[in-house]
């Protein structure tokens, strides 16, 4: 499938625990190596992972303080990208640098604008202020051999729990008899929510409602281009308005970043300890993950809307999902068409 990426979006490039203290972190972001580093002053460069005289991965140099030593013939790059010490001579030759890009911390993940530099605001970035919640939590990441708009399609349209999910969150047929709505915020975010009342409590739940007691439900999925994903879940007492809680309310993160057209990093929390980390392990790599690599593989490079997929109302989101990016690509090929004419 030849990529084709929307480039003037934020991308979650890395949880920042994940980058070292000393040393850099590599991780290949929509087809490219990168390399990822703490500056001196807190904040953060992001730099491609390869040298622009033999190619090199700069990744196998070191950490000069904030520039990088290339670990073959030893040009030196500051955090911009631009060469800044040629050992054998006192000239750099004249445009020597290496791509980089804007990249910011917030909410404890990076950001990064594989765009025009220019454009990149950070408060562009959507809101994930859900994760500076004080409840301890892990912050993980998983890999799937699939193109980040088959995990978008899996996320945006949960009615999936019902089958692939029985075991681990035993829905007990409640998305059969709830409602599904998509709908769009004024942050262009697509919500894909599903609001089951009067339902009988998942099975993991029967403890917590009395004999034959109905619970509202309610599973809300934000969706942000490209794919960064936040699901909001409750449980109440039946007819109680949302206000007398079964559990409290959660929200998660499922933020999908290209590694290329057909893998993907996935990144999303849990509450720590053993137990949620079977389930996650569960839910990720016995349930989710299979599935969706089987589609991958089932589709191989062809075009999605060319192999006529069914429709079905409870996909309403997914597909609302698809077209917003689909329409952010055409954007950005007409702005480059006409860069080109100019
Ligand atoms: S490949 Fe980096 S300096 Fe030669
Ligand atoms: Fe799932």
């Amino acid at each position: 499938m030849a990529a084709s990426y929307v480039r003037n979006l934020w991308y979650m490039a890395a949880w920042e625990e994940e980058v070292p203290q000393e040393g850099v972190l590599t991780r290949t972001l929509l087809d490219e190596p990168r390399l990822i580093y703490r500056l001196s002053d807190g904040s953060y460069a992001i730099l491609a992972d390869r040298c622009p005289h033999r190619f090199a991965p700069l990744s196998r140099g070191r950490r000069d303080g904030d520039r990088i030593v290339c670990g073959y013939h030893g040009l030196t790059f500051a955090a911009d990208g631009h060469c800044v010490r040629n050992p054998f001579s006192d000239r750099v030759p004249p445009n020597t640098q290496v791509s980089s890009w804007p990249i910011v911390a917030r909410y404890g993940a990076l950001w990064f604008w594989p765009g025009e530099a220019e454009r990149a605001d950070p408060s562009l970035i959507p809101d994930f202020s859900l994760l500076d919640a004080p409840a301890p939590i892990v912050r993980g990441r998983t890999w799937m051999a699939a193109n980040y708009e088959f995990i978008t399609d899996n996320l945006m349209d949960l009615s999936h729990a019902e089958f692939l999910h029985i075991e681990t969150f035993g829905t007990n047929g409640a998305l059969f008899d709830g409602q599904h709505s998509a709908t769009k915020d004024e942050t262009g975010a697509v919500w894909s929510n599903w609001w089951m009342p009067a339902t009988r409590p998942p099975v993991w739940a029967e403890s917590m409602v009395p004999e034959g007691g109905k619970v509202d439900q309610w599973l809300e999925m934000r969706w942000h281009a490209p794919a960064s994903m936040a699901l909001f879940i409750g449980m109440a007492h039946a007819g109680t308005d949302r206000q007398d809680l079964v559990i409290p309310a959660m929200a998660n993160p499922h933020i999908i970043t290209p590694e290329t057209a057909t893998s993907s990093h996935y990144f999303f929390t849990r509450e720590p300890g053993e137990r949620a980390e079977a389930m996650a392990r569960q839910v990720f790599d016995e349930e989710d993950r299979p599935m969706i690599e089987a589609v991958q593989r089932s589709m191989g490079d062809k075009d999605f809307w060319d192999e006529r997929p069914v429709i079905l109302n409870v996909d309403a989101a997914a597909v609302r999902a698809r077209r917003r990016l689909a329409q952010l690509r055409r954007e950005e090929a007409g702005e480059a068409a006409l860069e080109m004419a100019e």
